[in-house]
């Protein structure tokens, strides 16, 4: 989620120091650079050597480097930050910010940012709750500066009360939220479907389909890339989880992809069935492998649910409910016919009469059919570019 961004992150004099070498860390592992400030006292409590390590870059403490005398630019390292963030803030340095003292270079490189600045206090109780700290604090907030604030528990002194710094992964994740909230699908939880089914027979053979989960794969990582959450419900396929972010429910069988979807439906705004999923499935799975005795076999088969159709039926008007439509003849006629019999908001019809369309193609060329039956014919594209078009053309029905 926070894949390229330039995080520069301010680490102040506190105990809480200790946990910024996790926070560094989940900063790192979610795709972040990071680059770390360190005033002067900090380094009492944790060393930039472990800083510097977890972030793979120098920690800058000082205006110059004090080998080279070369300048430590705070005005360079406010322009390269998307944001900036203080954790630990201390009592002191919350003080000097809010006075707009510069005493040294975070806080000279705070003063100088044009960026989002985010800070996670950290102090004993009755500091926290010192009306001069309260005064600073309020100061801060109304001039724009995002405030985590401390949680309650036991404080280094061993007193118990509110003034212990947010956890790193608390913090994580208000920053992903902050990233997330100019994306056009914020807040919003998307369910998808992807793959092919797979019918069991016997231990050993099943009924399954050229479908490769591409198409929903990418689904699920332009929905990320938008800002959603995402559940994906895969069947069998070799593909790996485009983001970690994704909550990924594996099946097998249309029976088991029936089973996830009505559990997980409920929640979702958006539904978007991409899936292949089987038709029909044998009436008896055998216990044992089939032997080759006669010279014809018959395997009796039954329809499986319709998951998409139970949906359709079930869902309410705030959720849009997106099918996909895989047709050889009067493909827009009968695309149509399935979107008002499947009760759909959006059908995505592919054709297989198309070149570089359809199951193992990187590319695809989909028709957008809308419930007020608007018809919008894309070219042949990637299928990441196909998630584009088919999320835009979401957005616009939201
Ligand atoms: N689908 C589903 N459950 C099934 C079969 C299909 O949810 N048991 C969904 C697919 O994920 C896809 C849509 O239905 O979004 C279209 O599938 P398709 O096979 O083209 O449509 P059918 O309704 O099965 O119609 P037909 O095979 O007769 O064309």
């Amino acid at each position: 989620m926070l894949s390229g961004k330039n995080i520069l992150l301010g680490v102040t004099g506190g105990i809480a120091a200790y946990k910024t070498a996790n926070l560094i860390r989940l900063f790192k592992k979610s795709g972040a650079n990071v680059q770390v400030l360190m005033t002067p006292h900090s380094k009492q409590f944790i060393t930039p050597l472990t800083l510097s390590t977890l972030s793979e870059k120098p920690v800058y403490s000082d205006f110059s480097d004090v080998n080279t005398g070369e300048w430590n630019s705070h005005v360079g390292l406010g322009a390269w930050a998307a944001i900036f963030i203080i954790a630990p803030a201390t009592a002191n340095s919350i003080a000097k910010m809010a006075n707009g003292l510069c005493d040294n270079l975070l806080l000279a490189t705070y003063l100088s940012a044009k960026c989002p600045v985010f800070i996670a206090p950290a102090m004993d109780l009755d500091m926290y709750r010192h009306a001069t700290t309260k005064e600073n604090l309020k100061k801060l907030l109304k001039i724009g500066v995002h405030i985590i604030d401390a949680q309650v528990g036991e404080l280094a002194s061993g007193l118990v009360g509110k003034g212990r710094m947010e956890e790193p992964e608390a913090i994580l994740a208000v920053i992903i939220d902050y990233f997330k909230s100019g994306l056009p699908l914020a807040g919003k939880k998307v369910l998808i479907t992807a793959g092919p089914t797979y019918e069991q027979i016997d231990p050993v053979r099943f009924i399954g389909n050229n479908s490769s989960g591409k198409m929903g794969f990418e689904l699920a990582r332009k929905a990320i890339e938008m800002g959603a959450n995402v559940t994906l419900i895969a069947g069998p396929t070799k593909l790996t989880s485009p983001s970690n972010s994704i909550q990924r429910i594996d099946v097998k069988s249309a029976a088991e992809m029936n089973q996830e979807v009505q559990n997980n439906y409920k929640k979702a705004d958006i539904i978007i069935m991409a899936a292949a999923v089987a038709d029909y499935t044998p009436l008896v799975v055998a216990r044992n492998k089939l032997k080759k005795t006669e010279k014809e076999l018959q395997i009796q088969l039954i329809a499986t649910q319709d998951i998409l159709s139970s949906i359709g039926q079930v869902k309410s008007n705030k959720q849009l409910l997106i099918g996909f439509a895989l047709e050889t003849s009067n493909e827009i006629k009968n695309a149509k016919e399935k979107l008002s019999r499947k009760n759909l908001d959006l059908i995505v019809l592919n054709s297989l009469n198309d070149k570089g369309a359809g199951f193992e193609y990187d590319t695809n060329k989909v028709t957008l059919i809308d419930k007020n039956n608007k018809v919008e014919k894309c070219e042949l594209k990637s299928k990441s570019e196909v998630a584009s078009d088919i999320f835009n053309k979401i957005i616009s029905l939201l």
